[in-house]
C-alpha cells in the first residue's frame, strides 16, 4: 500500500516534471530561426523585417506621415522610414549647431538606413591625472551651424581629436534584441588576453535604467531610442525628452569666442524647447528596428569560403562573434520599456561583432559613457555590411582590408600576426571573406 502511494506519487511527480524539463529545449531549438537579410541593393524592396505593420508609402499631397503615437510598434514601416528620410529646417528646430539635416543623409546607402562615408569629429584634452577631459561646449565638434558666427572652432589646448565614420543601422532591431546575458556569455569566453569590456550605459527612456551598451563606436548606447534621441539632438540640433539633456538644452557652441549658449530664447535659435514632443525619435527606432540584417554576397565566390575557415583558424573570429541569437519574443529589455517583438525574437544573426570594446591600439581617447579606461577602446567593428564601403576603420583613414588588419595590435596582435604568416593566396581568401560580408 505504502509503495504503491510512493510509486503513485514518483510517477506523478515525472509526470509533471518531464514535461516541464524537456519543453524549453523542444520549444527553444525548434522556434529559433535565420533573421531575414537585405541583399544590399536599392533596387530591391527587401527591407522590411516584419516588425509593426508595413502600412503604404507616403505621398505628402495625400496624406502627412503619421509616427508611432501610442509607442514604440505602433506605428507603420513607411511612416517610420518617411520621417527617417525627411529633412529638417530651422523653423523645425534644426542647429543652431549640427552636423547634416536628416538622418537619412548619413545612414543613406545602399539602402536607407545603411552607410554614408562621412565622418564626425570629436575632441578634447588630457588632465593633469591623465582623464579625458571634453572639449569646452561637449566633445562633438559641429560640421555645420545655421549663423557663421557660431559656427564651432576649437582651441589648441584640445589635444584629442578624432575622426568618426558613420556607422549601419541596418539590422539594429536584431542586435537590441540580443539579451545582456548572451554579450556577457560570449566575453567570459574569450580568452584572457583577448576579452573584450561591456558596460552598462543609462537608457534614457526607462529612467536611466543601466543595459549593457552595444550601439556606437564606444558601445555608447543600449536602446535605439536612447540613440536616436541623442542623434536628434547631437546631429539635427532637435531637442526632445530622450536626448539625455531633458529635452530642453542646445548644444552650446564652442567658438573662438568662447562658448556661447545658443538655447531658445538666443538670437540663434526662434524655437522653444524641446523642438520634438519624441515621437519623431520613436519613429526613427522603430524604422531602424523593422529593417533586415545585411544579407551576405551572392553567390559566396569560392575564395571567401575557404577565406572564412581561415578566419576562424586566426583568431578573428574572437571579437569579430560570427553568431548571436536574439532574446524570446516577450522578453522585457531597455530596462523594462520595450518588449522583444515576434519579428525580432528568436532569430540568428550574423553581425563579426561581440559589440564589446577593445583595445587593439587604435582608441581615440575619447570618453562616452563608459569609464576613463574606454579612452583606449574601440567597440569591435561589426563586419555584417562591410563590403559596402571603401573607408574603414573607425576613423575611416584606412582603404583597405589589408591595411585595416595592418592596424590590429594589442589585443589583436596574435591574429594580425597570424594572419600575416599566412601564404599570399591565403591572406587574399581572407580578404574575399570579409569582402562576402
Ligand atoms: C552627420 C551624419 C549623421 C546623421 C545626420 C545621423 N547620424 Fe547616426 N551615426 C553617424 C555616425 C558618425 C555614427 C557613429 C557615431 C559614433 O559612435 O561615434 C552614427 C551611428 C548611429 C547609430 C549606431 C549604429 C550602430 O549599429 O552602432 C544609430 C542607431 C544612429 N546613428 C541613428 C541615427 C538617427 C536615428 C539619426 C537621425 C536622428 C542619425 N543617426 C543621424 C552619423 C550620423
Ligand atoms: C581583439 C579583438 C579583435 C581581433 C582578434 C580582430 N579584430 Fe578586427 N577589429 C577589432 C576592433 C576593436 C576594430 C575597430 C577598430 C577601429 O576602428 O579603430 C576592428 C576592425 C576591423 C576591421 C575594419 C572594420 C570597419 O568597419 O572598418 C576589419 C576589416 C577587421 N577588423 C578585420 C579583422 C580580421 C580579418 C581579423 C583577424 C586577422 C581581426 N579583425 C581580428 C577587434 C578585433
Amino acid at each position: 500500500m505504502k509503495l504503491l502511494k510512493i510509486l503513485v506519487l514518483v510517477l506523478f511527480a515525472t509526470a509533471v516534471a518531464l514535461p516541464m524539463w524537456m519543453a524549453p529545449t523542444v520549444e527553444g531549438q525548434g522556434s529559433i530561426q535565420e533573421a531575414l537579410t537585405t541583399d544590399m541593393d536599392a533596387k530591391t524592396d527587401d527591407l522590411f523585417n516584419n516588425f509593426g505593420a508595413r502600412g503604404t508609402p507616403i505621398d505628402e499631397c495625400v496624406a502627412e506621415p503619421e509616427p508611432p503615437a501610442a509607442g514604440r510598434g505602433s506605428g507603420t514601416f513607411e511612416d517610420n522610414l518617411f520621417i527617417f528620410s525627411e529633412r529638417e529646417t530651422i523653423e523645425d528646430g534644426l542647429g543652431p549647431t549640427y552636423n547634416d539635416t536628416g538622418c537619412v543623409e548619413c545612414h543613406q546607402f545602399p539602402d536607407s538606413g545603411a552607410f554614408a562615408q562621412n565622418m564626425e569629429f570629436r575632441a578634447g584634452s588630457v588632465a593633469n591625472n591623465g582623464n579625458f577631459v571634453d572639449n569646452p561646449g561637449g566633445n562633438l565638434i559641429h560640421a555645420r551651424a545655421t549663423d557663421s558666427d557660431i559656427v564651432e572652432h576649437i582651441n589648441t589646448a584640445q589635444t584629442v581629436k578624432s575622426f568618426r565614420l558613420v556607422l549601419s543601422t541596418l539590422g539594429d532591431g536584431f542586435v537590441e534584441c540580443i539579451s545582456n546575458t548572451s554579450l556577457q556569455n560570449n566575453v567570459n569566453s574569450q580568452p584572457q588576453g583577448q576579452r573584450g569590456t561591456l558596460t552598462n550605459v543609462p537608457v534614457v527612456e526607462a529612467n536611466n535604467a543601466l543595459r549593457v551598451g552595444r550601439f556606437g563606436w564606444k558601445a555608447q548606447h543600449a536602446s535605439l531610442q536612447s540613440f536616436s534621441g541623442d542623434a536628434y539632438l547631437n546631429e539635427m540640433g532637435i531637442t526632445n525628452p530622450f536626448d539625455g539633456g531633458g529635452g530642453n538644452t542646445e548644444n552650446p557652441a564652442s567658438t573662438a569666442d568662447g562658448v556661447i549658449d545658443v538655447t531658445f530664447p538666443s538670437p540663434f535659435d526662434p524655437v522653444e524647447d524641446p523642438e520634438d514632443d519624441g515621437l519623431d525619435v520613436i519613429a526613427f527606432a522603430d524604422f531602424m528596428a523593422a529593417t533586415r540584417a545585411p544579407g551576405r554576397q551572392n553567390p559566396i565566390p569560392a575564395a571567401a569560403r575557404r577565406g572564412e575557415d581561415r578566419f576562424r583558424q586566426i583568431g578573428c573570429e574572437v571579437c569579430h562573434t560570427d553568431t548571436f541569437v536574439t532574446a524570446s519574443p516577450g522578453t522585457s529589455i531597455n530596462g523594462g520599456a520595450f518588449r522583444v517583438p515576434a519579428a525580432l525574437g528568436n532569430k540568428r544573426i550574423h553581425p563579426f561583432s561581440d559589440f564589446a570594446l577593445h583595445n587593439i591600439g587604435t582608441g581615440d581617447g575619447i570618453v562616452q559613457n563608459a569609464g576613463q579606461g574606454s579612452a583606449n577602446q574601440i567597440r569591435t567593428a561589426p563586419l555584417w555590411g562591410i563590403r559596402a564601403r571603401n573607408r574603414l576603420m573607425h576613423d575611416g583613414l584606412t582603404v583597405t582590408i589589408f591595411d585595416a588588419i595592418q592596424r590590429h595590435a594589442g589585443q589583436a596582435t596574435a591574429a594580425r600576426n597570424a594572419f600575416n604568416g599566412l601564404s599570399a593566396g591565403s591572406r587574399a581568401d581572407v580578404i574575399a571573406f570579409v569582402l562576402s560580408l
